[in-house]
């Protein structure tokens, strides 16, 4: 039994003490925290560090023994400080009430879920919407997300991923921004904002998370959860901009990872989470382990026990431990053992307390417990004409010959063909937790309202039913059966509609492939409705660059469309049909073949970089070096010219480069105008090209507009192998177009 005068004086001593703070709102956030910080025993203290995953259905029975049962205990003595995957108002409202009224100090829960690109309504996978280049609507796209799992009791989102990689074997590209640190930094920080809006104690935002800081992209061999080995420069210059970016964006929370940098797991790397994202960049937020990575140093060969790894990660700075059971079960003697300093705990959990001040928990633990809300915004119109809006701008055009594309509404005998075209479910994507199975306007119905002369043939069967978050997706490589009537709709039809590439269930966390063909018998299918119809459009979705050499040299029309979420079907159909006009542009590279990854356009130089008569210079014997698609690559259905570079040098802090680009087809368009800068000499080699710029504009038939960039120190300087920014003085070729290899060349000399 509790002592209950001590139990009801501590009480009303942190009653008046943290209500007087809450009424007197002159007192600041800061003084609040540390109020509550002085009330909280070590094991309170050690509770606010402790996450767990959903562990019973709380509209069932309380678990009365077992794992389950302890953690309810624990949830009732103020040993949780969040739950994950605990979604819906009435399930929030019960796990809040049972933590606010049971433990001795009633501190709120932030309830945090993966809401990497939507909840209820799913938005195209983030590396599709990075395909847009289109800032505005990818940070929708995640005002949407927040709307909507804000509406169902979540206050935190395990997102954005900023992870970049230049890998396409790794499964977990599907979740970011692509190879392009620049890129990466621009959706960073528009996700961020997107999520946290303006206000966090509103009950439409959340608090967001930049992840996996850091290097997780560079799993070696793509093999996810591996190793990644990589110098400073890479990790300065490549690596952790994006954080950094999201951090100058104020984002909340950052969640380390599973990987090893350079020999020290990150979850226990105190040079990254203390050094660099607590000391140097002043990051106020917490950090959150990965899912039970505080328990895998351990079989990372990092600790001997968990005990020990729980001494690690709280000494790095790992503020949040999920679902390992490291802090709640080890912690308190650590720091009674003076193996970690209870500075350190109250570090984290002044971090973690004040984060659930700003969300507004603290004035109302029930304020994203709103069952109007969980009513009116889940679906909403306004959702999904957002997510078709991201949908369509995220889809690049890759190959138009003859301009097949746009099909005429009018065709006649147009034939579908292909599983992935009549799917509802692989279009959502792997991280689609929040939404339902089976929820995405197919292809073919997307197509079918534009026109009614459409036939349908599936072809051989691709991906087993039974494809889940779980486990990976059977693939058919022998079974034709669906081949001859798919080829002969084909043969009979005017234009052809295939639909291949992978089931959402192929990309996403632990979902490494080492081949990145069409998987199973596509090609075969494809080859075979060619060979009877030449009028063939390519319509792609997959969840990473695929080597698609075959398809490229034979196929007059390819579409990109990855996986565009809920509204596929009806963003698809748009630009089939002509509504809308192409824009997107490739934020990862294209390889011929697996044997070039990682292949990326920012490489660079080497010191043989120029074909010579023999074999002694950096390149392949059976493989060209260049890229199928590179980075930056889209066309549209109009063309556009550039011309007029201009660079002024009259102020060197804010060198100025224009160029004017003109729509010299019928129909309008948007064009993703790209700046890139190659520094030829510096004490640190520099790519051969790098991104420092782009702008999307919209032009009328025949319309030129200027388009101008300002190059700064923050565009032209670099960090050095002391972590120092520099920049340096000597000449900088620049290039202006409409992607990574093709646009207007200049220079100019940085004295
Ligand atoms: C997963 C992922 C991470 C996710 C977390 C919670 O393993 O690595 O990105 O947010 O666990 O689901």
């Amino acid at each position: 039994m509790k002592p209950r005068l001590k139990h009801s004086l501590v009480f009303l001593a942190y009653f008046a003490l943290y209500s007087i703070p809450n009424m007197a709102q002159n007192k600041t956030i800061t003084q609040k925290v540390d109020s509550l910080l002085n009330l909280m025993t070590l094991e309170e203290k050690v509770g606010q560090m402790n996450q767990y995953n959903g562990f019973w259905d709380v509209t069932g029975p309380v678990p009365e023994e077992g794992n389950a049962a302890i953690k309810y205990e624990h949830l009732k003595k103020g040993w949780v400080g969040s739950m994950l995957n605990v979604t819906g108002v009435e399930n929030v409202r019960k796990l809040q009430k049972l933590v606010v009224e049971e433990s001795r100090l009633g501190i709120p829960l932030i309830f945090g879920f993966d809401v990497i690109h939507g909840y209820k309504t799913v938005a195209p996978i983030p590396l599709a919407e990075a395909a847009s280049w289109d800032l505005d609507a990818i940070k929708r796209s995640a005002q949407i997300a927040a709307d909507e799992a804000a509406a169902v009791g979540i206050n935190w989102t395990f997102a954005p991923m900023v992870d970049i990689s230049r890998d396409a074997r790794w499964g977990r590209v599907m979740e970011g921004a692509g190879e392009d640190t620049y890129l990466g930094m621009q959706i960073a920080k528009a996700r961020v904002k997107g999520f946290q809006g303006d206000d966090l104690t509103s009950n439409n935002t959340i608090a967001a998370c930049a992840k996996h800081f850091a290097g997780y992209g560079f799993a070696e061999a793509g093999r996810d959860y591996n190793t990644a080995d990589f110098g400073t420069s890479t990790l300065f210059n490549t690596v952790l901009p994006p954080f950094k970016a999201a951090v100058d964006a104020d984002v909340k929370t950052v969640m380390n990872g599973f990987n090893v940098l350079n020999g020290v797991p990150v979850t226990g790397d105190s040079y990254l989470q203390r050094d660099i994202l607590k000391e140097k960049w002043g990051f106020d937020g917490f950090v959150i382990s990965d899912w039970a990575s505080i328990g895998e140093l351990v079989p990372h060969g990092f600790a001997e026990n968990l005990a020990q790894a729980a001494e690690i990660a709280a000494n790095a700075g790992s503020d949040m431990d999920m679902e390992a059971t490291a802090y709640v079960t080890h912690l308190a003697d650590k720091v009674k053992a003076g193996k970690v300093s209870e500075s350190h705990i109250d570090d984290a959990v002044r971090r973690i307390l004040t984060v659930k001040y700003e969300l507004g928990l603290f004035d109302d633990p029930y304020r994203y417990c709103n069952a109007q809300r969980e009513k009116e915004r889940l679906n909403h119109k306004e959702h999904h004409a957002g997510v078709l809006d991201m949908a369509k701008k995220s889809i690049v055009l890759l190959k138009n010959e003859g301009n097949l594309l746009p099909i005429k509404k009018n065709q006649p005998k147009i034939a579908v063909i292909g599983e992935l075209a009549n799917d509802n479910n692989s279009p959502l994507g792997s991280w689609r937790l929040g939404s339902d199975n089976n929820t995405a306007v197919s292809v073919l119905e997307g197509l079918k309202k534009f026109s009614s002369n459409i036939t349908y043939a599936r072809g051989p069967k691709v991906f087993d039913p039974e494809a889940s978050f779980l486990n990976h997706v059977k693939i058919n490589e022998s079974d034709e059966t669906g081949m001859d009537e798919a080829v002969a709709l084909a043969k009979e039809s005017d234009v052809v509609l295939i639909v291949l590439g992978e089931h959402g269930f192929q990309s996403g966390e632990g979902r490494s492939r080492t081949k990145l063909g069409l998987p199973g018998l596509q090609l075969k299918l494809l080859q075979e409705v060619y060979k009877v119809n030449k009028n063939a459009v390519l319509v792609l979705m997959n969840g990473r660059p695929l080597t698609l050499e075959w398809e490229a040299e034979n196929i007059p029309a390819i579409l990109e469309t990855w996986q565009l979420g809920t509204q596929t079907g009806n963003a698809i159909a748009q630009v089939v049909f002509g509504d809308y006009n192409p824009s997107g542009k490739l934020p990862m590279t294209f390889p011929r073949s697996v044997g070039q990854v990682p292949i990326y356009y920012n490489h660079n130089s080497t010191g043989r970089p120029n074909p010579q008569p023999n074999v002694f210079w950096s390149h392949y014997s059976d493989e060209k070096n260049e890229p199928l698609f590179p980075f930056g690559y889209g066309l549209s259905y109009t063309t556009f010219a550039y011309s007029d570079l201009k660079i002024d040098t009259s102020d060197k802090n804010n060198i100025k480069v224009e160029v004017t680009v003109t729509n010299m087809g019928e129909r309008e368009g948007e064009e993703v105008v790209q700046l890139y800068i190659h520094d030829k000499v510096a004490s640190i080699v520099r790519p051969v090209k790098e991104l420092k710029g782009f702008q999307k504009i919209n032009l009328a038939p025949k319309a030129s507009q200027k388009v101008q960039f300002n190059l700064t120190d923050k565009e032209l300087g670099f960090y050095n192998n002391a972590y120092e920014f520099v920049v340096e003085s000597g000449t900088f070729d620049i290039m202006v177009g409409t992607n990574s290899q093709l646009g207007l060349q200049g220079s100019f000399t940085l004295n």
